[in-house]
Protein backbone atom coordinates (compact mmCIF):
# COMPACT_ATOMS: atom_id res chain seq x y z
CA UNK A 1 0.00 0.00 0.00
CA UNK A 2 1.39 3.49 -1.21
CA UNK A 3 2.14 5.71 1.59
CA UNK A 4 1.93 9.44 0.62
CA UNK A 5 5.16 11.58 1.15
CA UNK A 6 4.34 14.83 1.44
CA UNK A 7 6.52 18.41 1.40
CA UNK A 8 4.97 21.76 3.48
CA UNK A 9 5.95 24.82 1.90
CA UNK A 10 5.88 27.59 4.21
CA UNK A 11 6.52 27.00 8.10
CA UNK A 12 3.99 30.00 9.88
CA UNK A 13 0.96 29.30 11.66
CA UNK A 14 -0.58 27.49 8.92
CA UNK A 15 2.40 25.21 7.73
CA UNK A 16 2.31 23.84 11.44
CA UNK A 17 -1.62 23.69 11.41
CA UNK A 18 -1.40 21.39 8.56
CA UNK A 19 2.01 19.50 9.91
CA UNK A 20 -0.19 18.64 13.18
CA UNK A 21 -3.37 17.23 10.68
CA UNK A 22 -0.45 15.33 8.53
CA UNK A 23 1.18 13.57 11.32
CA UNK A 24 -2.57 11.89 12.39
CA UNK A 25 -3.26 10.80 8.61
CA UNK A 26 -2.75 7.42 7.79
CA UNK A 27 -0.64 6.11 4.60
CA UNK A 28 1.11 9.72 5.09
CA UNK A 29 3.82 11.44 5.96
CA UNK A 30 5.71 14.39 5.77
CA UNK A 31 9.20 13.76 4.66
CA UNK A 32 10.38 17.54 3.66
CA UNK A 33 9.38 21.06 4.92
CA UNK A 34 10.33 23.93 3.01
CA UNK A 35 10.82 27.74 4.26
CA UNK A 36 12.59 30.54 3.00
CA UNK A 37 13.29 31.44 6.80
CA UNK A 38 14.35 28.36 8.62
CA UNK A 39 14.26 30.04 12.39
CA UNK A 40 10.41 29.41 11.60
CA UNK A 41 11.66 25.87 12.57
CA UNK A 42 12.41 26.52 16.16
CA UNK A 43 9.88 29.16 16.82
CA UNK A 44 6.95 28.84 18.86
CA UNK A 45 4.19 30.03 16.05
CA UNK A 46 0.90 30.13 17.27
CA UNK A 47 -1.22 31.85 15.23
CA UNK A 48 -4.96 32.59 16.65
CA UNK A 49 -5.81 29.01 17.09
CA UNK A 50 -5.06 25.86 19.07
CA UNK A 51 -4.36 23.71 16.11
CA UNK A 52 -1.05 24.47 15.47
CA UNK A 53 1.96 21.78 16.29
CA UNK A 54 4.68 23.44 18.05
CA UNK A 55 7.39 20.84 17.84
CA UNK A 56 11.27 21.81 16.94
CA UNK A 57 12.14 18.31 16.33
CA UNK A 58 12.60 17.68 12.89
CA UNK A 59 15.06 14.74 12.70
CA UNK A 60 13.83 12.55 9.91
CA UNK A 61 12.53 15.76 7.80
CA UNK A 62 14.45 17.30 4.91
CA UNK A 63 14.73 21.14 5.30
CA UNK A 64 15.17 23.01 2.62
CA UNK A 65 15.14 26.69 1.87
CA UNK A 66 13.83 27.24 -1.73
CA UNK A 67 11.07 26.31 -3.03
CA UNK A 68 12.91 25.21 -6.49
CA UNK A 69 15.82 23.06 -4.37
CA UNK A 70 12.84 21.38 -3.21
CA UNK A 71 11.28 20.75 -6.89
CA UNK A 72 15.37 19.60 -8.14
CA UNK A 73 15.35 17.00 -5.39
CA UNK A 74 12.16 15.72 -5.49
CA UNK A 75 10.57 12.67 -3.65
CA UNK A 76 7.24 13.85 -2.49
CA UNK A 77 4.17 12.74 -3.79
CA UNK A 78 2.03 15.75 -2.39
CA UNK A 79 3.12 19.70 -2.29
CA UNK A 80 0.80 21.23 0.59
CA UNK A 81 1.52 25.33 -0.02
CA UNK A 82 0.83 27.27 3.43
CA UNK A 83 2.48 30.04 1.93
CA UNK A 84 1.80 33.92 2.32
CA UNK A 85 -1.48 34.67 -0.75
CA UNK A 86 0.57 36.00 -3.56
CA UNK A 87 2.53 33.36 -3.45
CA UNK A 88 0.22 30.83 -4.50
CA UNK A 89 -0.81 31.44 -8.13
CA UNK A 90 3.45 30.96 -9.14
CA UNK A 91 4.17 28.11 -6.23
CA UNK A 92 0.80 26.02 -7.60
CA UNK A 93 1.41 26.49 -11.10
CA UNK A 94 5.29 25.16 -10.72
CA UNK A 95 4.12 22.23 -8.69
CA UNK A 96 1.54 21.19 -10.77
CA UNK A 97 4.09 21.30 -13.89
CA UNK A 98 6.18 18.95 -11.50
CA UNK A 99 3.24 16.22 -11.29
CA UNK A 100 2.50 16.77 -7.70
CA UNK A 101 -0.47 16.79 -6.53
CA UNK A 102 -1.45 20.37 -4.88
CA UNK A 103 -3.05 21.54 -1.19
CA UNK A 104 -2.95 24.96 -1.29
CA UNK A 105 -4.46 27.36 1.46
CA UNK A 106 -6.66 29.51 0.92
CA UNK A 107 -7.59 32.04 -0.40
CA UNK A 108 -7.05 30.80 -3.85
CA UNK A 109 -5.44 33.46 -5.18
CA UNK A 110 -5.67 37.59 -4.53
CA UNK A 111 -7.51 37.94 -7.71
CA UNK A 112 -9.93 35.56 -10.29
CA UNK A 113 -7.57 36.11 -13.32
CA UNK A 114 -4.66 34.74 -11.04
CA UNK A 115 -7.33 31.71 -10.12
CA UNK A 116 -8.16 30.76 -13.49
CA UNK A 117 -4.63 30.50 -14.59
CA UNK A 118 -4.30 27.95 -11.72
CA UNK A 119 -7.57 26.04 -12.72
CA UNK A 120 -5.66 26.06 -16.30
CA UNK A 121 -2.98 24.63 -14.65
CA UNK A 122 -4.28 21.88 -13.02
CA UNK A 123 -6.31 20.80 -16.03
CA UNK A 124 -2.83 20.35 -18.16
CA UNK A 125 -1.64 18.03 -14.85
CA UNK A 126 -1.48 14.63 -14.09
CA UNK A 127 -1.66 16.16 -10.18
CA UNK A 128 -4.27 16.97 -7.94
CA UNK A 129 -5.22 20.49 -6.81
CA UNK A 130 -7.71 21.39 -3.93
CA UNK A 131 -7.93 24.96 -2.16
CA UNK A 132 -8.47 24.27 1.55
CA UNK A 133 -11.10 26.44 2.21
CA UNK A 134 -11.32 24.18 5.50
CA UNK A 135 -14.31 25.39 6.74
CA UNK A 136 -16.21 22.96 3.57
CA UNK A 137 -15.27 20.08 5.84
CA UNK A 138 -16.50 21.19 9.22
CA UNK A 139 -19.34 18.82 9.73
CA UNK A 140 -21.61 21.87 11.78
CA UNK A 141 -21.01 23.83 8.83
CA UNK A 142 -21.93 21.08 6.48
CA UNK A 143 -25.07 20.53 8.60
CA UNK A 144 -25.92 24.09 8.73
CA UNK A 145 -25.28 24.37 4.59
CA UNK A 146 -27.71 21.07 4.15
CA UNK A 147 -30.45 21.84 6.15
CA UNK A 148 -31.08 25.36 4.67
CA UNK A 149 -30.75 24.19 1.06
CA UNK A 150 -33.15 21.03 1.92
CA UNK A 151 -35.71 23.36 2.71
CA UNK A 152 -36.99 21.62 5.61
CA UNK A 153 -37.86 24.80 7.26
CA UNK A 154 -39.11 27.04 4.54
CA UNK A 155 -37.07 29.76 2.60
CA UNK A 156 -34.37 32.02 4.02
CA UNK A 157 -36.15 35.02 5.73
CA UNK A 158 -32.09 36.54 6.57
CA UNK A 159 -29.21 35.73 7.74
CA UNK A 160 -25.75 37.07 9.37
CA UNK A 161 -22.51 35.90 9.49
CA UNK A 162 -19.73 37.25 12.12
CA UNK A 163 -15.87 36.58 12.53
CA UNK A 164 -13.55 38.52 14.39
CA UNK A 165 -10.13 38.07 14.97
CA UNK A 166 -7.19 40.04 16.65
CA UNK A 167 -5.05 41.51 14.38
CA UNK A 168 -3.23 39.19 12.74
CA UNK A 169 0.50 39.56 13.85
CA UNK A 170 1.92 35.92 14.09
CA UNK A 171 4.39 36.26 11.05
CA UNK A 172 6.52 38.42 13.30
CA UNK A 173 7.32 42.04 12.84
CA UNK A 174 4.99 44.04 10.37
CA UNK A 175 2.98 41.06 9.28
CA UNK A 176 2.30 41.02 5.21
CA UNK A 177 -1.53 40.36 6.57
CA UNK A 178 -1.45 44.19 6.92
CA UNK A 179 -0.48 44.45 3.84
CA UNK A 180 -3.82 45.04 1.62
CA UNK A 181 -1.85 44.66 -1.66
CA UNK A 182 -0.47 41.17 -0.48
CA UNK A 183 -2.86 39.53 2.01
CA UNK A 184 -6.40 40.77 0.30
CA UNK A 185 -6.80 42.51 3.87
CA UNK A 186 -9.29 41.50 6.24
CA UNK A 187 -12.04 40.42 3.53
CA UNK A 188 -9.87 38.76 1.54
CA UNK A 189 -7.69 36.75 4.20
CA UNK A 190 -10.87 36.19 6.51
CA UNK A 191 -14.15 36.97 5.22
CA UNK A 192 -13.45 34.51 2.17
CA UNK A 193 -14.67 31.52 4.81
CA UNK A 194 -18.20 33.50 4.97
CA UNK A 195 -18.15 34.68 1.26
CA UNK A 196 -18.01 30.69 0.52
CA UNK A 197 -20.12 29.35 2.57
CA UNK A 198 -23.09 32.29 1.07
CA UNK A 199 -22.16 31.65 -2.32
CA UNK A 200 -22.51 27.98 -1.40
CA UNK A 201 -25.93 28.08 0.31
CA UNK A 202 -27.23 31.15 -1.18
CA UNK A 203 -26.44 31.31 -4.64
CA UNK A 204 -24.45 34.46 -5.84
CA UNK A 205 -26.08 37.36 -4.82
CA UNK A 206 -27.30 39.80 -7.28
CA UNK A 207 -25.33 42.75 -5.62
CA UNK A 208 -23.15 43.63 -2.44
CA UNK A 209 -22.77 47.10 -0.17
CA UNK A 210 -19.66 47.27 2.30
CA UNK A 211 -19.22 49.67 4.63
CA UNK A 212 -15.83 49.54 6.60
CA UNK A 213 -13.89 51.12 9.58
CA UNK A 214 -10.07 52.36 8.39
CA UNK A 215 -6.93 52.33 11.63
CA UNK A 216 -5.11 55.51 11.62
CA UNK A 217 -2.45 53.29 9.75
CA UNK A 218 -4.39 53.04 6.49
CA UNK A 219 -5.15 49.42 7.69
CA UNK A 220 -9.16 48.19 7.57
CA UNK A 221 -9.99 46.71 10.10
CA UNK A 222 -13.54 45.84 10.03
CA UNK A 223 -15.96 45.53 6.96
CA UNK A 224 -19.69 44.82 7.05
CA UNK A 225 -21.35 43.41 3.67
CA UNK A 226 -25.79 43.25 2.42
CA UNK A 227 -25.93 40.94 -0.31
CA UNK A 228 -28.64 41.78 -2.82
CA UNK A 229 -31.62 38.43 -2.45
CA UNK A 230 -34.85 38.51 -2.97
CA UNK A 231 -36.34 39.28 0.15
CA UNK A 232 -34.39 37.59 2.02
CA UNK A 233 -31.67 39.77 4.35
CA UNK A 234 -28.13 38.53 4.46
CA UNK A 235 -24.82 40.21 5.87
CA UNK A 236 -21.74 39.42 6.87
CA UNK A 237 -19.13 41.28 8.96
CA UNK A 238 -15.30 40.41 9.42
CA UNK A 239 -12.98 41.79 11.74
CA UNK A 240 -9.24 42.35 12.56
CA UNK A 241 -10.52 44.83 14.89
CA UNK A 242 -10.91 42.60 18.38
CA UNK A 243 -8.84 42.63 21.64
CA UNK A 244 -5.88 40.37 21.78
CA UNK A 245 -7.57 38.71 24.83
CA UNK A 246 -10.57 37.92 22.50
CA UNK A 247 -8.33 36.05 19.95
CA UNK A 248 -11.14 34.46 17.58
CA UNK A 249 -14.77 34.00 17.22
CA UNK A 250 -16.87 33.28 14.31
CA UNK A 251 -20.85 33.03 14.72
CA UNK A 252 -23.68 32.73 12.12
CA UNK A 253 -27.32 32.63 13.04
CA UNK A 254 -30.01 31.73 9.97
CA UNK A 255 -34.03 32.90 10.11
CA UNK A 256 -35.71 30.47 8.28
CA UNK A 257 -39.58 30.37 8.14
CA UNK A 258 -39.95 27.70 10.36
CA UNK A 259 -36.97 27.77 12.05
CA UNK A 260 -33.83 29.72 13.78
CA UNK A 261 -30.44 28.27 13.76
CA UNK A 262 -27.41 29.45 15.97
CA UNK A 263 -23.74 28.21 14.85
CA UNK A 264 -21.53 29.40 17.34
CA UNK A 265 -18.09 27.49 18.45
CA UNK A 266 -17.66 29.32 21.52
CA UNK A 267 -21.88 28.06 22.68
CA UNK A 268 -21.43 25.03 25.24
CA UNK A 269 -23.51 23.82 21.69
CA UNK A 270 -22.10 24.66 18.79
CA UNK A 271 -24.93 24.29 16.42
CA UNK A 272 -28.49 24.76 17.86
CA UNK A 273 -31.80 24.17 16.08
CA UNK A 274 -34.86 26.47 17.52
CA UNK A 275 -37.84 25.07 15.15
CA UNK A 276 -41.37 27.18 15.03
CA UNK A 277 -42.97 23.95 16.03
CA UNK A 278 -41.54 21.66 18.58
CA UNK A 279 -38.75 21.72 21.06
CA UNK A 280 -35.13 23.44 20.22
CA UNK A 281 -32.48 20.79 19.83
CA UNK A 282 -28.86 20.11 19.37
CA UNK A 283 -27.85 18.35 16.39
CA UNK A 284 -25.44 14.97 16.76
CA UNK A 285 -22.40 16.41 15.23
CA UNK A 286 -19.08 14.64 15.50
CA UNK A 287 -16.51 17.94 17.13
CA UNK A 288 -13.84 15.29 17.74
CA UNK A 289 -11.22 16.32 14.73
CA UNK A 290 -10.93 19.83 13.47
CA UNK A 291 -11.77 21.01 10.21
CA UNK A 292 -8.06 20.73 9.35
CA UNK A 293 -7.56 17.26 10.30
CA UNK A 294 -10.77 16.47 8.30
CA UNK A 295 -9.79 18.72 5.14
CA UNK A 296 -6.09 16.81 5.27
CA UNK A 297 -7.36 12.85 5.50
CA UNK A 298 -9.33 13.79 2.88
CA UNK A 299 -7.37 15.59 0.98
CA UNK A 300 -4.98 12.57 0.92
CA UNK A 301 -7.45 9.77 0.28
CA UNK A 302 -8.51 11.72 -2.95
CA UNK A 303 -4.32 12.00 -3.63
CA UNK A 304 -4.14 8.01 -2.67
CA UNK A 305 -7.40 7.75 -5.42
CA UNK A 306 -9.69 6.36 -2.36
CA UNK A 307 -12.33 9.40 -3.07
CA UNK A 308 -13.83 10.55 -6.44
CA UNK A 309 -14.58 14.02 -5.49
CA UNK A 310 -14.44 16.68 -2.75
CA UNK A 311 -16.88 19.17 -1.01
CA UNK A 312 -14.67 22.01 -2.32
CA UNK A 313 -14.04 22.50 -6.35
CA UNK A 314 -11.55 24.77 -8.04
CA UNK A 315 -14.49 26.96 -9.21
CA UNK A 316 -16.17 27.06 -6.14
CA UNK A 317 -13.28 28.40 -4.55
CA UNK A 318 -12.30 31.08 -7.53
CA UNK A 319 -16.45 31.73 -7.19
CA UNK A 320 -15.58 32.94 -3.50
CA UNK A 321 -12.91 35.39 -4.29
CA UNK A 322 -14.80 36.57 -6.92
CA UNK A 323 -17.39 37.70 -4.82
CA UNK A 324 -14.56 39.25 -2.24
CA UNK A 325 -13.58 41.44 -5.68
CA UNK A 326 -16.52 42.80 -5.62
CA UNK A 327 -16.95 43.44 -2.19
CA UNK A 328 -13.65 45.03 -2.05
CA UNK A 329 -14.73 47.30 -5.24
CA UNK A 330 -17.81 48.28 -3.25
CA UNK A 331 -15.99 48.90 -0.05
CA UNK A 332 -13.25 50.85 -1.14
CA UNK A 333 -15.91 52.87 -3.70
CA UNK A 334 -18.68 53.17 -1.36
CA UNK A 335 -20.85 51.84 -4.53
CA UNK A 336 -23.47 49.25 -4.85
CA UNK A 337 -21.52 46.81 -7.26
CA UNK A 338 -24.12 44.64 -9.11
CA UNK A 339 -23.13 41.48 -10.00
N1 LIG B 1 -7.53 28.06 6.70
C1 LIG B 1 -7.35 28.90 7.70
O1 LIG B 1 -8.07 28.88 8.68
C2 LIG B 1 -6.21 29.88 7.63
C3 LIG B 1 -5.80 30.58 8.79
C4 LIG B 1 -4.72 31.44 8.67
C5 LIG B 1 -4.07 31.63 7.46
N2 LIG B 1 -4.50 30.97 6.36
C6 LIG B 1 -3.85 31.15 5.04
O2 LIG B 1 -2.64 30.37 5.03
C7 LIG B 1 -1.63 31.06 4.28
C8 LIG B 1 -0.41 31.23 5.18
O3 LIG B 1 -0.79 31.95 6.35
P1 LIG B 1 0.03 31.82 7.74
O4 LIG B 1 -0.84 32.37 8.80
O5 LIG B 1 0.57 30.46 7.91
O6 LIG B 1 1.22 32.83 7.45
P2 LIG B 1 2.64 32.90 8.19
O7 LIG B 1 3.20 34.24 7.89
O8 LIG B 1 2.50 32.48 9.62
O9 LIG B 1 3.50 31.76 7.46
C9 LIG B 1 3.96 31.86 6.13
C10 LIG B 1 5.31 31.14 6.04
O10 LIG B 1 5.74 31.12 4.68
C11 LIG B 1 7.15 31.34 4.65
N3 LIG B 1 7.53 31.83 3.32
C12 LIG B 1 7.35 33.08 2.80
N4 LIG B 1 7.82 33.11 1.53
C13 LIG B 1 8.29 31.87 1.23
C14 LIG B 1 8.86 31.28 0.07
N5 LIG B 1 9.06 31.97 -1.05
N6 LIG B 1 9.23 29.98 0.14
C15 LIG B 1 9.06 29.25 1.28
N7 LIG B 1 8.52 29.77 2.41
C16 LIG B 1 8.13 31.06 2.38
C17 LIG B 1 7.37 32.36 5.77
O11 LIG B 1 8.73 32.40 6.21
C18 LIG B 1 6.42 31.82 6.85
O12 LIG B 1 7.06 30.87 7.67
C19 LIG B 1 -2.26 32.36 3.79
O13 LIG B 1 -2.72 32.23 2.49
C20 LIG B 1 -3.42 32.58 4.77
O14 LIG B 1 -4.47 33.33 4.20
C21 LIG B 1 -5.53 30.09 6.42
Amino acid sequence: MKTLKVAIVGFGFMGRTHYGAWKKTPRAEVTAICDSNLSQLSRKVAGNGKDADLTTDFSGVAVVESFDELLERGGFDVADLTLPTPLHPALVKKALAAGCHVLCEKPMALDVKSCDAMIAAAAKSKGKLMIAQCLRFAPAVKYLHDVVASGKYGKVVGASFDRASMLPGWGGGKSWFLDEGSSGGVMLDLHIHDADFINWTFGRPRSVVVRRHVRPDGVTDRATTLYGYDNCVVSSSASWAAAPSFSFEARSFVELEKATIVMDAKRSAPLQVYPFKGRPFTPKIDYSISPYEAEIKAFAAWALGRRESMPITLEDARDAVALVEAERRSMCSGREIVL
